[in-house]
């Protein structure tokens, strides 16, 4: 006869529905992912991630304590050809839920651009080792998670069709055959309206709205304070001002300062004959300004060094280099910053650093001169011409100044990032340097 206390252990039961209810909002994830390269493409994909590895997680805690825990027999009264259907879609079942979550860790790993994975924004979670060879090994791995994941996707909506099909025809249909009850103990069969059934629809309604209508955190759009706030203003008595709008951002300290020397103008009646070396002091930034669909981006580099031999009266014996570490890139949001370095990127692996070398210096008004240099970043050389104003107080200088470059010039996004509709071509580099004369 029926055996109406027969069911799955409650531990059996919570990671069942548990695992439904994530693949189910894992796959509304999925479906509003589209584009990867918008913020909230970025974001969801991340959700994503997160949710599939709490699957995979789960579901291998399930299947271990299924083979620990062996599930109750069989209903009697079962047609061969149902319980035969039942396994095997039960079978196939663990392998989306055990699949789907490797696939997608393959296709993550064997990415051409490294985005790290962080649990929740929290919980790093690494890549397969398949990240660390070289490109061209790389692809076969990529296009095969993505091809298994998309297929085991259309696989995992046909059984779950069918596993949630024959569980309701059992519960709405068929005579003393409480399958339901063993998932869901207490389902009365042919109950149509049955709580434990009303819950599992309500429940699926939630995940559904959830799933559809969930808005992560987007990546930290401008966590800087601006790199230079001043550098277009044209008052003087704000340039002295630069200073309060700079302790909000925390002051980077070059690597390795170095020297450069500007003869005071006026205030100094022995003007040294040459140009004089100065050191870069705390406080001092470089930095840039992009946007992502439209949000700002403020990004600066934590690393960088630079020699400065300069002074207003002998314009034609300065000299200024200025070395920046690319993987020190920083634009507030983890996640972005370690893949920056990345060859889609920066190409740090590559190409460590990018120079700016000026030895071209023209007057350009009171306080303001034009550095005729040349920048090299990511193998590529191109003359950049760089603005700025100078202060020089006794042995102090302050400058500030901004260019625009275009990133596209310099290879800096590759693939899908070399479109322009998400991230512009142009991008915004500032400077701000406090130098004391050596
Ligand atoms: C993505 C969604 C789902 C997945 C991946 C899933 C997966 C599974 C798996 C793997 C089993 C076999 C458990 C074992 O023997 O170890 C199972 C059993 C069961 N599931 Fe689901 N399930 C899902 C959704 C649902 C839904 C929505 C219902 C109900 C409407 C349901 C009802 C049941 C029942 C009643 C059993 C027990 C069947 C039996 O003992 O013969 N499942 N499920
Ligand atoms: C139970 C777990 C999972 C399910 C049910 C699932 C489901 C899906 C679905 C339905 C798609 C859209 C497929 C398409 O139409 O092309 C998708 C895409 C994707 N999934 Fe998953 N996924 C799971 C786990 C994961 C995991 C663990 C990762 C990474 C760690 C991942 C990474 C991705 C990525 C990157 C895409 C976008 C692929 C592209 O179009 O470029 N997924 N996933």
């Amino acid at each position: 006869m029926v055996r109406s206390a027969s069911r799955y252990s409650t531990i059996a039961i919570v990671l069942h529905w548990l695992i439904a209810a994530a693949i189910v909002f894992q796959v509304l994830i999925a479906w509003r992912m589209h584009d990867l390269k918008t913020p909230l493409g970025f974001a969801l994909t991340q959700l994503h991630k997160s949710v599939g590895i709490t699957v995979l997680l789960l579901s291998l805690a399930r299947l271990a304590w299924r083979l620990a825990n062996p599930p109750p027999p069989e209903p009697a009264g079962l047609a061969v050809w149902e319980r035969t259907l039942a396994k095997a879609v039960h079978v196939l079942l663990y392998a989306i839920m055990i699949g789907m979550p490797i696939t997608g860790w393959i296709m993550v790993s064997a990415s051409r651009i490294q985005i790290p994975t962080l649990l929740y924004g929290v919980i790093p979670w690494p890549h397969l080792p398949i990240a660390d060879l070289p490109a061209a090994a790389k692809a076969p791995w990529r296009s095969f998670g993505h091809e298994s994941h998309e297929w085991l996707s259309y696989g995992a909506y046909a059984l779950v069709a069918l596993h949630v099909a024959g569980a309701l025809k059992h519960q709405l249909f068929d005579r003393n055959m409480p399958v339901l009850a063993r998932m869901a103990p207490g389902a009365k069969p042919r109950a149509w309206f049955d709580p434990r059934l009303l819950a599992i629809g309500l429940g699926a309604v939630g995940v559904i709205a959830a799933g559809e209508l969930i808005k992560p955190p987007l990546p930290a759009a401008a966590p800087l304070a601006p790199a230079s706030a001043t550098a277009d203003d044209d008052h003087d008595e704000h340039e002295d001002h630069d200073a309060p709008a700079a302790p909000t951002a925390p002051a980077p300290t070059p690597a390795a300062p170095a020297a450069a020397t500007a003869a005071a103008p006026v205030a100094s009646p022995a003007r040294p004959t040459g140009p004089s070396h100065w050191a870069v002091a705390r406080g001092s930034s470089v930095g840039f300004a992009t946007s992502w669909s439209g949000q700002a981006i403020q990004g600066r580099f934590d690393k960088w060094t630079a020699d400065i031999l300069f002074s207003p009266d002998a314009l034609d014996k300065s000299k200024v280099s200025v070395s920046i570490d690319l993987a020190s890139a920083n634009t507030g949001d983890a996640q972005r910053d370690q893949s920056l370095p990345a060859s889609d990127w920066f190409d740090a692996a590559n190409h460590p650093k990018a120079t700016f070398v000026a030895e071209r210096f023209e007057p350009a008004g009171e306080g303001r001169f034009i550095a005729h240099g040349r920048l090299t970043l990511r193998g590529v050389t191109k003359p950049v011409d760089l603005p700025f104003r100078l202060k020089i107080d006794a042995d102090k200088a302050r400058m500030s100044g901004v260019t625009s470059l275009d990133r596209t010039a310099f290879g800096v996004g590759q693939g899908d990032w070399q479109a322009t509709d998400q991230i512009p071509g142009k991008v915004q580099v500032s400077v701000q340097i406090t130098a004391t004369r050596r």
